[in-house]
């Protein structure tokens, strides 16, 4: 090992290794080796592991790219596909891989969790922590201890702790370097104690550390998305209502979020939540409840699901009436496909899902994003996609804005509406002014507003 960053106590810090180098492994052990750790990052995509071993983020996330070219060159960051490398390096193991939803299920699929877990305990012969990143049912930890016992030849030795994730994409670095919160659920203190090593920078700067439980650090990670999960749907439910008596749900939004006691982040009302983690994450949590006999108490969240779906038909419809009732040979264009803006996540996307219904409803459907084109593309190969907003836009007989990225909000509506072939325009994000748009002889709708 080397110490030629020369940390304070870095000649004995632990050596970190991060398995499953995705939007949340890859940012991790970036981050660890720019706060001056030794790092081995380890996917079983060994196509993934070469662009990062390259010095390329698979992935759009701003400033990680310089980040990760910055930790190749100072030696602390490497990338390997091998486990027996990773179990006799590391001291820490970050486990980072991904617990999507299981097919025809609300269930979380464990089985990245359980595959790395065991291909790297079967070759640790010596003390070592192994911490969940990852999103788990509550118990997993205890399971996965369990297995490591099992499997790994330094039997007790290896201990198990989860230190739950909450970064955003989009602000993943800032996230990682100064998170609100640091959990660790740890079952001894030699476990609090090497995570406090680990995160000794971090915790320097003033981040607070909460310690406890490995099964309190799960659930802390599925109620706070739960918890923001709900906010989005209560304010979109309020636009439900808003829409019945022709009340205005921004409005309303605007004057619950002056409520010291409520705050205005997560209640801007429109097309709802998508991505990689509120939708599986709030599925998995009524799963698991139900399995421990509890499923009523959080049997809100299947309406908290439904009526972030019924955002989607309700955006379809808005541009249905625009377009006179009928969808079919209608040109539509469509900004953003990301889940939300500053990303190239288009897992669960709610800008896709509503492109694709417009598409399945006649719509000549045209879709520009900033960044997540490629994988629009490769997930919905029926759709058209076009070079930017003012090519989608094109002779459009309606616009519909899906993801509020910046360049969408700071459109100009008398250019854009130079090259429409109508101007007429659904905010699926509550992300333009209505005055401003009206005033250039626009047709505007956004959900809740009359
Ligand atoms: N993306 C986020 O913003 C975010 C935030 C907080 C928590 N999380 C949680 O973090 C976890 C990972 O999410 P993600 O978005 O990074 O997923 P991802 O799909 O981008 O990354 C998962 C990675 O794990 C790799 N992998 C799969 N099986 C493996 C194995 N057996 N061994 C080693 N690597 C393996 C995959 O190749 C992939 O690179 C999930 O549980 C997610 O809920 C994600």
């Amino acid at each position: 090992m080397t110490t030629e960053h020369a940390e304070p106590g870095a000649a004995t810090s632990p050596r970190l290794t991060v398995i499953g180098t995705g939007y949340l492994g890859a940012t991790h052990a970036v981050c660890m080796a720019a706060l001056g750790h030794q790092v081995l990052g380890v996917d079983v995509d060994a196509a993934k592991i070469s662009r990062l071993a390259s010095g390329e983020v698979p992935f759009f996330e701003p400033g990680l790219p310089e980040l990760l070219v910055k930790a190749l060159e100072s030696g602390r960051l490497r990338f390997t596909t091998s486990f027996p490398e990773a179990a006799d390096f590391g001291d820490v193991h970050f486990v980072c891989v991904g617990t999507p939803q299981r097919a025809g299920s609300f269930a979380a699929d464990l089985s990245q969790v359980e595959a790395a877990v065991t291909a790297l305990a079967r070759d640790v012969r010596r003390r070592a922590l192994v911490v969940g990143k990852s999103t788990v049912p509550v118990g997993t930890a205890a399971r996965l201890a369990e297995l490591i016992r099992s499997v790994a030849p330094a039997g007790d030795g290896v201990e198990l702790a989860w230190n739950p994730e909450f970064l955003r994409e989009g602000f993943a670095i800032d996230d990682t370097m100064q998170p609100d919160r640091l959990v660790f659920g740890v079952s001894s203190p030699w476990a609090e104690q090497r995570l406090r090593e680990v995160f000794a920078p971090v915790i320097g700067q003033g981040s607070p550390v909460l310690v406890t439980d490995p099964q309190t650090a799960e659930l802390v990670k599925v109620a706070a998305n739960s918890f923001l999960a709900t906010k989005i749907s209560y304010i979109n439910a309020m636009a439900e209502v808003c829409e019945a008596i022709g009340a205005d749900v921004h409005d309303l939004a605007v004057a619950l979020g002056l409520d010291a006691r409520i705050g205005s982040r997560f209640l801007r009302p429109g097309l709802g939540f998508g991505g990689g983690c509120l939708p599986k994450d709030i599925r998995a949590f009524l799963h698991r409840a139900e399995e421990l006999g509890v499923g009523h108490a959080v049997a809100f969240l299947r309406d908290v699901d439904e009526i972030n779906h019924r955002r989607r038909a309700r955006t379809v419809d808005l541009v249905r009436e625009l377009a006179g009732g009928d969808l079919r040979g209608v040109r539509v264009a469509a900004l953003g496909a990301a889940f939300k803006p500053d990303s190239d996540d288009i897992r669960d996307a709610p800008a896709l899902d509503v492109a694709n219904a417009l598409h399945q409803l006649g719509a000549r459907v045209r879709v520009f994003d900033p960044v997540a084109m490629d994988n629009a593309r490769r997930a919905w190969p029926t759709l058209g996609y076009g070079q930017s907003t003012f090519d989608v836009a094109s002779g459009a007989d309606v616009v519909v804005l899906l993801t509020e990225w910046s360049q969408f909000r700071e459109i100009d509506p008398e250019a854009l509406g130079t090259v429409v072939g109508k101007r007429r325009i659904v905010d699926g994000r509550h992300a333009l002014e209505p005055a401003r748009w009206r005033a250039a002889g626009w047709e505007y709708r956004a959900l809740g507003r009359p």
